[in-house]
């Protein structure tokens, strides 16, 4: 035994040392792009895919009886404040449902920095849904009762360090720390932890006690340290290689760019679920879902045994040596390890234990819709579940829809559009998109990054040019605002281009990701538009939501031409394979991309995809893309460290307010500013 605790210590170290040495030598940065195109094509030793895990796996059961809360869910509302979400009650499915009655149960989240100890208590909404079918012999559905609660830190003591750290940097003439510190508002602490339980309290029937760590406030030198990005989910045992693969990569907040569940691939009566909807339903009267694979899908067991400290343990086992089995006793968790490198065998023997609930109600998690999220059902209702289900900072990026939105973490704005709702440039969502980039001051918000289901470059035959209608509309605006990165779904396989603009290779284009391959039902995509015969034809890739522009590119070697005949030059690397990605953005200019694949989860080189995105503000600034002015209605805000200040009276009296009441604690106070700016 301390035999071996000796041997896993070296090996740590060791992996350190060397972790450090391979990555500071071959990683290459876009600077150096465009790249040559690369593909790797699939490995022939997997199967595309696999099946469903059945409703009737112990993972997918509630494990919660009556009132108490499961499908625990985070997601972030603001840099100070978080949503939790989880749902109540039994849902039903059949003939003759009953919605339940939300006020019967109450929406309280108890939280504190102190485990055990909740010094602050917040209340929400509740809220059921129905998914109906007006059709002989399809079921009805009606959910659980749903709870979202926005949870921030309205206490005095906190007031008055906020109101000393803004007085504080106004002394020492530090204006941007101001400016950082009245974003900041009063709630959740940056980088804190905090302890949770959400329920009912007078049934009783509140969850065990559940943590996160909140995000640093935004600020050009705070930065979550890990954004995990998955799209087009499912539930397979591929998916749960995914999330078990991604747990391992310990995400402080997770983007899920559209297709969670895949409910829709199913009948109503449950059933089977099928790898494609055209080929098993073609007689259906609208196309079938079957909603408990939603309620399936949020919540999952994980062994209590691997909890917590364990799988941090597990996982310096696995990068450095092979795991054979691991195995559950009364004594604990047992390995099996090999040195070496062979990783046969470590799908099956993985621990296929974990999936979103255990994830989400840690970390948190923003979704945006895909088409797999449309679900019609009676009265040409759609959305349902999406809508009801998750919370997104709606009303707090002012979009007012779960459709799209934008939110800060650390130094990085997001957003998240939708492709399955009016993106015209007449339409609400461009307004309000001119909008949100106008608002933005990339001092405090250095990096830009947008998120939304289905690509706009994408060199594989699925989905080819599907949503040309909505690059065409939304391309320039995003471009002048200068986008660093923009992540999608939709193929069922991974893509990085080169930076790209109107499809001609441009260093301030965004740099435009692929990883619609979360691993589910569908199976991986293999075809490219340019192999030999593989060209989608005009009737193929009609999107699910809004016109066709397919084109022909006029001018490069596929001038006149459809489909290139070889990879474009804009794809700069493309790979069959499940997986996922983790952005490390590092400062200002550098972040780090790093592409995993799900056959890599016991390997020590785990990566299948690596790269340095750089931003270059000095070269792509707003004002060196003069040719793009048309579309703006006025000027863009100049980036600058200020804030605005409501009143001048208001302010002069708030100084003198807060000056007489925390003068005797402005010097402790000094000190917990400079915490304050370093990312956690
Ligand atoms: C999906 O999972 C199955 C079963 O675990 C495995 O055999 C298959 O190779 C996986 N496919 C991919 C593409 O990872
Ligand atoms: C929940 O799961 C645990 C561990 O898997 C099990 O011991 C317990 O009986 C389950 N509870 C219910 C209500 O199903
Ligand atoms: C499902 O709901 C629809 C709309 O309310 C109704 O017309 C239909 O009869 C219901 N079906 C069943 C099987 O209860
Ligand atoms: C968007 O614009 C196109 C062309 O102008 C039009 O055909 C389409 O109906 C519009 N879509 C919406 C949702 O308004
Ligand atoms: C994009 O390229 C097309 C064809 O090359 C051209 O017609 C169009 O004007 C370009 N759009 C912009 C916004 O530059
Ligand atoms: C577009 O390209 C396809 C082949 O890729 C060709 O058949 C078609 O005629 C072209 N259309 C136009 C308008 O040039
Ligand atoms: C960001 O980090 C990179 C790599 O460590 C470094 O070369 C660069 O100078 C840094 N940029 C800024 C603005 O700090
Ligand atoms: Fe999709």
């Amino acid at each position: 035994m301390e035999l071996c605790k000796l041997r896993m210590a070296i090996a740590i170290i060791l992996q350190m040392i060397l972790h450090v040495g391979v990555i500071s030598q071959c990683i290459p940065t876009t600077l150096e792009g465009p790249f040559m195109p690369v593909t790797r094509s699939f490995d022939p030793s997997l199967r595309r895919g696999s099946d469903d895990i059945p409703m009737d796996d112990p993972r997918l059961k509630r494990n919660v009886t009556s009132m108490f809360p499961e499908q625990i869910a985070l997601a972030i509302s603001s840099p100070t404040s978080m949503w939790v979400s989880w749902v109540t009650g039994d849902s039903q499915i059949g003939l003759n449902v009953t919605p339940l009655d939300p006020s019967t149960v109450a929406s309280e989240v108890w939280y504190g920095k102190e485990s055990g100890k909740y010094s602050m208590q917040k209340t929400g909404d509740s809220m059921v849904y129905s998914q109906l079918y007006p059709f002989e012999g399809l079921q009805n559905y009606t959910s659980g009762i749903i709870h979202h609660v926005k949870i921030d830190g309205k206490q005095a003591t906190q007031l008055f360090s906020i109101a000393t750290y803004v007085m504080l940097n106004l002394l020492h003439s530090d204006i941007h720390a101001v400016s950082i510190g009245l974003f900041m508002k009063i709630g959740l602490e940056p980088g804190t932890k905090y302890y949770y339980k959400c329920g009912d309290s007078a049934f009783p029937a509140m969850s065990e006690e559940q943590a996160f760590q909140s995000l640093p406030l935004p600020g050009p030198n705070t930065y979550p340290s890990r954004i995990a990005v998955i799209g087009d989910l499912g539930l397979t045992s591929n998916s749960t290689t995914t999330i078990d693969h991604l747990i391992e990569n310990d995400p402080s907040m997770i983007l899920m760019v559209g297709d969670l569940t895949y409910a829709n691939q199913y009948l109503t009566t449950g059933g089977k679920g099928a790898s494609c909807f055209s080929c098993s339903f073609p007689n259906a009267p609208i196309r079938e879902t079957y909603q408990p694979r939603w309620d399936g899908w949020g919540r999952a067991e994980e062994s209590e045994a691997l909890k917590g400290s364990l799988w941090i343990v597990e996982r310096a086992v696995r990068e450095f040596v092979t795991v054979v089995r691991v195995r559950e006793s009364e004594s604990g968790v047992e390995f099996e390890f090999q040195c070496g490198c062979s990783s046969s065998g470590a799908q099956e023997s993985g621990i296929m234990r974990r999936f979103m609930e255990p994830l989400i109600s840690r970390v948190p998690m923003m979704v945006i819709e895909g088409n797999h999220e449309i679900e019609p059902q009676a009265a040409e209702i759609t959305f349902k579940s999406y809508l009801t289900r998750f919370s997104v900072p709606s009303e707090e990026s002012g979009s007012n829809t779960n459709f799209y939105y934008s939110f800060d973490a650390g130094g990085v704005h997001f957003i998240m559009l939708g492709a399955y709702v009016d993106y015209n440039n007449t339409g609400a969502q461009y307004a309000w998109l001119k909008k949100d980039l106008l608002n933005l001051d990339r001092s405090i918000t250095p990096w830009l990054v947008a998120a939304w289901h289905p690509p706009w470059y994408n060199s594989y035959s699925s989905h080819y040019q599907e949503f040309e209608c909505m690059r065409q509309e939304m391309e320039a605006l995003l471009y002048h605002y200068g986008v660093d990165i923009v992540l999608s779904g939709h193929v069922h396989a991974y893509e990085r281009m080169n930076r790209v603009y109107n499809y001609t290779l441009d260093p301030c284009g965004p740099l435009y990701i692929t990883v619609g391959d979360g691993g589910n039902i569908e199976q991986v995509d293999v075809d490219h538009a340019d192999d030999l015969g593989k060209c989608p034809s005009a009737g193929d890739n009609v999107p699910e939501f809004g016109g066709v522009c397919h084109l022909n590119f006029s001018s490069g070697p596929a001038k006149g031409y459809f489909c290139w005949d070889r990879q474009p030059e804009w794809s700069a690397y493309r790979e069959s394979s499940f997986g996922h990605g983790i952005l490390e953005v590092l400062n200002s200019t550098y972040a780090l991309w790093t592409w995993h694949r799900n056959q890599d989860i016991y390997k020590q080189d785990s990566h299948g995809d690596q790269i340095y995105i750089v931003r270059q503000p000095q070269l792509c600034s707003i004002t060196s893309k003069e040719s793009d002015v048309t579309i703006l209605t006025s000027q863009p805000k100049e980036t600058r460290g200020g804030f605005k200040i409501p009143s001048f009276g208001a302010f002069i009296c708030y100084l003198l307010i807060t000056t007489l009441i925390l003068l005797p604690r402005t010097k402790c106070m000094g000190t917990g500013r400079r915490g304050r700016r370093v990312s956690p």
